[in-house]
């Protein structure tokens, strides 16, 4: 995973030098968490677009390129909700970790979000308290 490593690298240095900023955009690469960074969005919507789409894609189907983008879209992985949870709070390998930039109830609108849009109908929502235990 080279993108994703280069981008840590950038997002260490980019915390010494520039100011907290976010940038998500169309292609999957440009995407940087400045350590000190606080998520205002409070809709799952927002927060997917703010973040996730940036790699994810809009559509939820992910991306294939330098890096694999897995697609969030019909996707079983996404029916366990701790699963989804851990991933957004932790990060996983190519995938930033989003627990310092977001609060319990962001992190449980955007997973929310998840599970229950493009296609996706998982049951069971999950609460900012189920969010706070995973931390
Ligand atoms: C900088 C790119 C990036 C961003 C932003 C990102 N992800 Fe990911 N995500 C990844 C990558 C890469 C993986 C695959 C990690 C691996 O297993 O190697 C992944 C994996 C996942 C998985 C596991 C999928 C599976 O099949 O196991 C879930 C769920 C997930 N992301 C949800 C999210 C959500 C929700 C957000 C927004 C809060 C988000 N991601 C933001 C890159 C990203």
């Amino acid at each position: 995973m080279l993108i994703p490593s280069v981008m840590l690298i950038a997002s260490l240095m980019g915390a010494a030098t520039a100011p907290a900023q976010t940038v998500a955009q169309d292609a999957p690469h440009a995407f940087t968490i400045s350590p000190d960074y606080r998520f205002t969005e409070k809709s799952g919507e927002a927060l997917y677009n703010a973040t996730c789409a940036g790699c994810h894609m809009p559509d939820g189907k992910g991306a294939q390129g330098a890096g694999h983008y897995p697609a969030l879209a019909d996707n079983p992985a996404v029916e366990a909700a701790p699963y989804v949870i851990v991933n957004v709070l932790h990060g996983r390998r190519g995938m930033p970790s989003f627990g310092d930039a977001m609060s319990d109830d962001q992190v449980a609108a955007v997973v929310n979000y998840t599970r229950t849009h493009f296609g996706n109908r998982f049951a069971g929502s999950v609460t900012p308290s189920q969010v706070k235990s995973l931390r």
